[in-house]
């Protein structure tokens, strides 16, 4: 295993342990619900959003507790937008992270619900003091998460990609919907380590663009996997957007104009590391596993 994949790992693992201690326990009436929402949140992710958060944080030495915090809550909503996204009214998928989607395992109504309440729950952890003791760090934390995640981020995102035959063949619509769907979150990941590290205008400025392009070459590669991968590596159903009449980079250019500018992003997101020397060695190989990555 190199260098990267094993700090990946310690990092999923402390995530797990982190979300596990904070999501309620199953008791009561609602136990149901919660033993979804543990199950959905506890899967087998790469976990790949908080260890953004986490390194960019850990370039300006902040508080491990306070970045751990904010990453599982990023992790919640991250996990909520996949539960909808494989509904039946969505994309309609069977298997996720290897095992059963939430409304197979569970229920459509109950997955729904789960979904509803890790967004929620999302947002009680980031504003418990607990977070950061700092008010005004929370309230930067909250705003932000809510604008990656919302009408003008991933919901906007989903929405044009449920869109997909009406944006067609136009490069620049399903560029703005990678964009949205999954960079603004994946943006907010790295812009949050950056907050809680108390960066500098000029640091926080380089770390949003890398996480800007970071954030679109993630998409295209998860556009790639999805008309080359495998499944028993991507533990989700592929070729599932052309099946489905999805527009994608993919559908527009193919793969090996996708794999292209998937190369020509990854150096520039390298280039806006410069700043910061080798402390950003992490966020650098952070770019390589995005476009080598098989899951
Ligand atoms: C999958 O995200 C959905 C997209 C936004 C492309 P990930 O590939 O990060 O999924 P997990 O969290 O590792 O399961
Ligand atoms: C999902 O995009 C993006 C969000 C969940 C916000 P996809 O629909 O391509 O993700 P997969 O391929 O199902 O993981
Ligand atoms: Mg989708
Ligand atoms: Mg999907
Ligand atoms: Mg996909």
């Amino acid at each position: 295993m190199s260098q990267f994949d094993a700090r990946l790992k310690e990092t999923a693992e402390s995530v797990n342990v982190a979300l596990d201690a904070l999501l309620p326990r199953p008791q009561g009436p609602e136990a149901r619900l919660v033993e979804a929402m543990r199950y959905a949140a506890l899967g087998a992710g790469k976990r790949l959003r908080p260890f953004f958060t986490i390194e960019a944080g850990r370039i300006f030495d902040a508080d491990e507790g306070h970045l751990l915090r904010a990453a599982c809550a990023i992790e919640c909503v991250h996990t909520y937008s996949l539960i909808h996204d494989d509904l039946p009214c969505m994309d309609d998928d069977d298997l996720r992270r290897g095992r059963p989607t939430l409304h197979r395992a569970f229920d459509e109504a109950t997955a729904l619900l789960a979904g509803d309440a890790l967004q929620t729950f999302a947002f009680e952890a980031l504003a418990d003091p607990a977070t950061h003791p700092d008010p005004q760090m929370r309230c930067l934390l909250i705003t932000g998460l809510a604008k990656a995640s919302g009408a003008v981020g991933m919901v906007a995102g989903q929405v044009a990609d449920m869109a997909g035959q009406e944006i067609g063949s136009d490069l620049i619509a399903v560029t703005r919907m990678n964009r949205l769907k999954t960079g603004a979150l994946i943006n907010f990941s790295v812009d949050a380590g950056a907050f809680i590290g108390c960066a500098s205008e000029a640091e926080k400025t380089a770390l949003s663009r890398y996480a800007h392009d970071v954030g679109l070459a993630f998409q295209m590669v998860d556009d790639i996997l999805d008309a080359e991968g495998a499944v028993r590596d991507t533990g989700k159903a592929v070729g599932k957007d052309k099946d489905r009449g999805k527009a994608n980079f993919v559908t527009v250019l193919g793969v090996e104009a996708t794999r292209e500018r998937v190369g020509m992003l990854a150096a520039q997101a390298k280039r806006h590391l410069a700043l910061f020397g080798p402390r950003a060695r992490v966020l650098l190989d952070a770019v390589d596993f995005v476009v080598q990555r098989r899951h």
